[in-house]
């Protein structure tokens, strides 16, 4: 694999228009669930990520026959020979596990590999298991692969899907897909209420599902006996355009984003607006502008409408610079600080105490050689970098590929310095 880094010189202050792309984790279990509807589906808008081209591989694998063209991809789903998911696909992205429910519903019967250890912490798929055991399916788990039969069908059941963490957005994902093909009623209580799992539900009834409470934490499914393909467009991405956001912050900027959409946004803006940053809703998306000091703050991340955990490391790198102390607490995934000691390299002046990060704001923050070990993380040391004196070098940009697409060319668009090299 190409090893990628960034050189990035700051600081800069942005100016200018930014288009967000479409959501790749929308775009995930809805590729996924493409695997109901037996036939060619087309999904509209999808980003050109690397996540999303393993997808279309997994689905090739079982079968399917894919093509993209510019954001365009075609699924056929209408042969799927081999309900498998390969270990040498799952382990590199997480979302393969979406299409465990689809093919248990679609084929009675899945196997596919557990997916592997993820540098935000441990990720289990507990919930996903259970969910799809109460719709009646018998999993064993073999040689690191879940085997899954529904022998005789899935039926529907009332189904509570919390975890120690609140609701789970792909197990969610994986029960509801799993669910619309099931006989009888199934009803989900403490669902996931994230956008994206809407955006599934949304195209699931498009596909002909029946299906009601969409958005909420009680989801109520009909099952019906098929569904048809569907064309279907995938929603922006929330957490591009936080990232966007935070970067306008941290740079005293400001920016127009098109394509976004505020309403998925409402605890971030809610919480830009309390560090007094002007926050403005325009035709497609909106404007966000900040001149003066960072205000310091408190986050704590919380599933849906709460504050994303996607946006807590980017947001952790504005308030590195804030006139006094804020604390960022994680409720989602209390490991996921793996950008505090690349930051503190950075010069921040950050303390962590369990699920909590007491940052300390410091008057500038210094270029440093740092380290990208996860997506998001590698995201906020983006923002940290736009603002830092000096240049900053990011290794292992590969992360950041599989969530943003084009990341530097957009920012150098708006007034950053980043430079990509292959080493
Ligand atoms: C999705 C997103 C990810 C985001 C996360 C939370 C995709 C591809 N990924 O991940 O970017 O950070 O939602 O918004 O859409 N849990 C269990 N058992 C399970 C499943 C989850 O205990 O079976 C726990 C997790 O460890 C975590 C919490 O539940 O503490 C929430 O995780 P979950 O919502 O499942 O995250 P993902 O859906 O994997």
């Amino acid at each position: 694999m190409a090893m990628d880094i960034f050189k990035i010189t700051g600081p800069v202050r942005l100016d200018g228009t930014v288009t967000i792309g479409n959501s790749k984790n929308a775009a995930l279990p809805i590729m996924a669930a493409t695997i109901l509807a037996g036939g060619k589906n087309t999904l509209l808008g999808l980003p050109n990520l690397s996540d999303i081209s393993i997808m279309c591989k997994l689905l090739e694998d079982m079968g399917c026959k894919t093509s993209a063209d510019n954001g365009t991809i075609s699924i056929d789903s209408a042969a799927i020979d081999k309900p498998f998911g390969d270990y040498e696909t799952v382990r590199k992205m997480r979302a393969g596990i979406c299409v465990l429910g689809p093919l248990l519903a679609r084929c009675g019967k899945a196997e596919v590999s557990m997916p592997g250890g993820c540098a935000i912490g441990y990720r289990p798929v507990d919930i996903h298991l259970r969910g799809l055991q109460e719709l009646g399916a018998k999993i064993e788990l073999k040689n690191g692969y879940i085997v899954a039969h529904a022998n005789g069908g899935l039926k529907g059941a009332n189904i509570f899907l919390g975890g120690p963490f609140g609701s789970s957005v792909l197990a969610t994902a994986n029960i509801m897909s799993a669910a619309v093909l099931a006989k009888g009623k199934t009803i989900i209580e403490s669902a996931a209420c994230e956008p994206e799992v809407t955006d599934l539900a949304n195209c699931l009834v498009k596909m002909g599902a029946k299906i009601s409470g969409i958005g909420s934490p009680q989801l109520t499914i009909h099952g019906v006996k098929n569904l048809n393909p569907v064309e279907y467009a995938i929603i922006p991405d929330r957490i591009e355009a936080g990232t966007f956001m935070a970067a306008a912050v941290i740079t005293k900027g400001k920016l127009k984003l098109k394509n976004c959409r505020l309403d998925h946004l409402m605890a971030v803006v809610d919480k830009l607006r309390s560090m007094n940053v002007a926050v403005d809703e325009t035709q497609d998306g909106c404007e966000v502008s900040f001149n003066g000091h960072i205000q310091p703050t408190d986050i704590t991340t919380l599933p849906y409408p709460g504050f994303p955990t996607d946006l807590q490391a980017q947001f952790m790198a504005c308030l590195c610079l804030a006139r006094g102390n804020s604390v960022i607490t994680e409720k989602i995934f209390p490991d996921r600080f793996m950008h505090v000691a690349e930051l503190s390299r950075m010069a921040a002046n950050l303390r962590k105490e369990g699920p909590h990060v007491i940052i300390s704001g410091v008057e500038k923050l210094i270029a440093a050689p740092v380290m990208a070990s996860d997506l998001r993380a590698s995201a906020a040391l983006v923002v940290a970098a736009l603002a830092a004196h000096g240049e900053t070098i990011i290794n292992r940009v590969y992360h950041i590929d599989r969530g943003y697409e084009k990341i530097e060319q957009k920012f150098n668009a708006v007034g950053a310095k980043i430079e990509r090299q292959s080493i």
